[in-house]
């Protein structure tokens, strides 16, 4: 365990190095109480959001007073019935999608309040997003669907993108393209993808979700141990109660609040 609290990220000294083995202390102290708030000081943190949609006459609240703490190198895990509002609460938390009502801060910097351009270099520079279904460009490689967030950004290179695939066993499909690779291949493929600018946070929609049960637990198992080795918070959804237990700590969205 000791190997997985040094901080590798040497741009961020004031994170986790004041804080070490924070996960093993979000292991020790599960208690319901604290669910949706986290135990240290927060780097994000969530008050009162509200999310609702017109469909036709009828208007879906979607997200109704939601608050959430979440802690440097928490591994967080949301679950919820198909339409519960998972993805619109990741969204919403990630800077995506803007709240109807309530606020998201982001290692002290408020989303949503500031000017567009600042808060996409955030998201580009801190955040890796691993969306549901992929979303992988068919006519990029590997190696070029990887290095995509790094060209928008600032640090492109090629050796950082091919470290990137190797991190998650594909050193050897760099020029496939996704229609050359298997469902979890492809699964890998996005997380290398959201790996490449070195983010603070992994954001993970249903990371599992197109893929069998065996293939499901290692793409959980790579992104715990990445997270964990490169200390970095994950917030992972997923519909599946079994792989939701293996964070540090479990969420579940129903009728617009985290119960
Ligand atoms: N842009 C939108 N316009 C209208 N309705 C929307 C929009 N986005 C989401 N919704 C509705 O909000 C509800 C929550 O959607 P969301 O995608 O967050 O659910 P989810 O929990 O992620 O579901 P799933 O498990 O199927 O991915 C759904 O009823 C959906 O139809
Ligand atoms: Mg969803």
């Amino acid at each position: 365990m000791a190997a997985f609290c040094a901080r590798e990220n040497e741009d961020n000294p004031s994170s986790a190095e004041t804080e070490p083995c924070a996960r093993a202390a979000f292991k020790a102290d599960k208690r319901p109480e604290v669910l949706a708030m986290a135990t240290r000081t927060p780097q994000l943190i969530a008050r009162d959001l509200f999310q609702s949609f017109r469909i036709g006459a009828r208007r879906i609240e979607v997200l109704r007073g939601i608050s959430i703490e979440i802690a440097r190198n928490e591994a967080v895990f949301l679950s919820g019935a198909s339409g519960a509002g998972k993805t619109t609460l990741l969204y919403t938390l990630a800077g995506l999608e803007r709240p109807q009502g309530g606020t998201v801060e982001f290692e002290g910097l408020r989303l949503y309040n500031g000017s567009s351009a600042t808060e996409a270099r955030l998201r580009n520079e801190k955040m890796g997003f691993v969306f549901q279904g992929y979303f992988l460009l068919p006519e990029l490689t590997a190696l070029e669907n990887v290095l995509l967030p790094a060209m928008i950004g600032r640090r492109a290179t090629t050796d950082v993108a091919e470290e990137s695939l190797a991190a998650v066993g594909l050193g050897d499909r760099l020029h496939h393209l996704p229609a050359e690779l298997s469902g979890g291949e492809q699964q890998r493929v996005a997380i290398a993808r959201a790996l490449i600018n070195n983010p603070d946070i992994i954001f993970a929609d249903e990371p599992t979700g197109n893929l069998d049960s065996k293939t499901g637990d290692a793409i959980i198992d790579l992104l715990l141990n990445l997270s964990r080795a490169r200390n970095k918070t994950l917030l992972v959804v997923t519909h599946d109660a079994r792989l939701a237990a293996r964070g540090d700590r479990q969420l579940h969205i129903k009728d617009g609040v985290l119960q």
